[in-house]
């Protein structure tokens, strides 16, 4: 499961991996240094995902390697094992100091990062999840010799560059002559939202070491399981339900602000929107909603009528 700062926070990863099957590892959304320490929600999602145990993976955004080291140190002293460097945020505010994709066209600079981190090795296994470039995909070809360098434990690659932000063609062509150089296990990672996506990918590059899934699992939870051809539950929409009412119950007794709640369940069900009679119809009925009440009569109306058939070809 990809990280997704502001959906995929440790509540809705618990929720989603307590209901659905499939996912064999997780990622937090990117942590950072705020004064020398982790803000509370960042402390949180540490702290959380001790308890996933080997199937988690804390995410660390950094430019400095004074930087990158002191979020090591911490991360070695909650106990956890792994880290992965985020070189793929396209955030402007990131990029614009040289953090997430704003490092990639400096291969320089992303040397002297891992040299850093992979110096937690063995105490932290290490792993960077990245775009092709900032602007240029060719900027990738640069960074292969880099990467190739460290005892990385993996690599994702979302084939995009940052410009391109979340949308636009995701460049696997490309993925497929740069990426194959690679010498640690590549994970492919970009617009994977249906069993075909994700068979095609296999299938063009049987290399791979596994598919990293985000806006897909938020549109088809049951997708990491129909990959890996689990049995699914039946109805699934009573599973489905289950999830909502489980995610919503939970985020309320955390004590997050209703406003707060509403944001997150609307961008949620931007995605699951999908699993109904017409998906962008029901998509901007959400988009209105302004209470958790209103929230709740819409959910309950759909529930009315969900389609269960999935599509097999990618309607993208
Ligand atoms: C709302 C949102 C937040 C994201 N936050 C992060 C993040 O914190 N760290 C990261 O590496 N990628 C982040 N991503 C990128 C995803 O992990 C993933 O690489 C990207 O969405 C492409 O995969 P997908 O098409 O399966 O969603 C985010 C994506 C979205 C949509």
């Amino acid at each position: 499961m990809a990280p997704m700062q502001g959906l995929a926070g440790h509540l809705f990863r618990a929720v989603y991996l307590s209901i659905f099957e499939g996912v064999d590892h997780s990622y937090c959304p990117f942590v950072r240094l705020r004064g020398g320490q982790f803000s509370t929600r960042d402390h949180q999602e540490l702290v959380a995902g001790l308890s996933v145990g080997d199937g988690f993976t804390p995410q660390i955004i950094a430019t400095s390697p004074s930087e990158a080291r002191a979020l090591c140190e911490l991360l070695a002293d909650y106990g956890h094992r792994r880290v992965n460097l985020n070189l793929g945020c396209p955030a402007p505010m990131e990029t614009k100091r040289k953090k997430g994709a704003g490092l990639l066209p400096f291969p320089d600079e992303v040397e002297k990062l891992l040299e850093t981190l992979c110096r937690f090795e063995p105490t932290l296994a290490v792993s960077v999840k990245t775009r092709l470039g900032l602007r240029l995909k060719g900027e990738f070809s640069d960074l292969v010799p880099v990467f190739n360098r460290f005892p990385l434990s993996a690599i994702i690659v979302h084939p995009r560059t940052a410009k391109q932000m979340y949308s636009g063609a995701v460049a696997w062509e490309y993925f497929g002559q740069q990426a194959k150089l690679l010498t640690m296990p590549v994970i492919a990672n970009g617009d994977l939202r249906t069993l075909y996506d994700a068979l095609n990918v296999l299938e063009a590059f049987p290399w791979i070491a596994g598919l990293m899934i985000g806006r897909g699992i938020l549109r088809d939870p049951f997708l990491p399981a129909v990959i890996k051809e689990l049995d699914l539950p039946s109805p699934r929409a009573d599973t489905l339900r289950h999830f909502h009412d489980k995610l919503l119950e939970t985020y309320e007794r955390s004590g997050m602000s209703p406003g707060h709640i509403l944001d997150k369940m609307r961008e949620l069900w931007k995605h699951l929107a999908y699993n109904f009679e017409d998906a962008p119809k029901v998509a901007r009925r959400f988009k209105k909603v302004r209470s958790l009440d209103g929230l709740q009569d819409l959910v309950n109306s759909l529930f009315l009528s969900p389609i269960t058939s999935r599509p097999t070809k990618s309607p993208w």
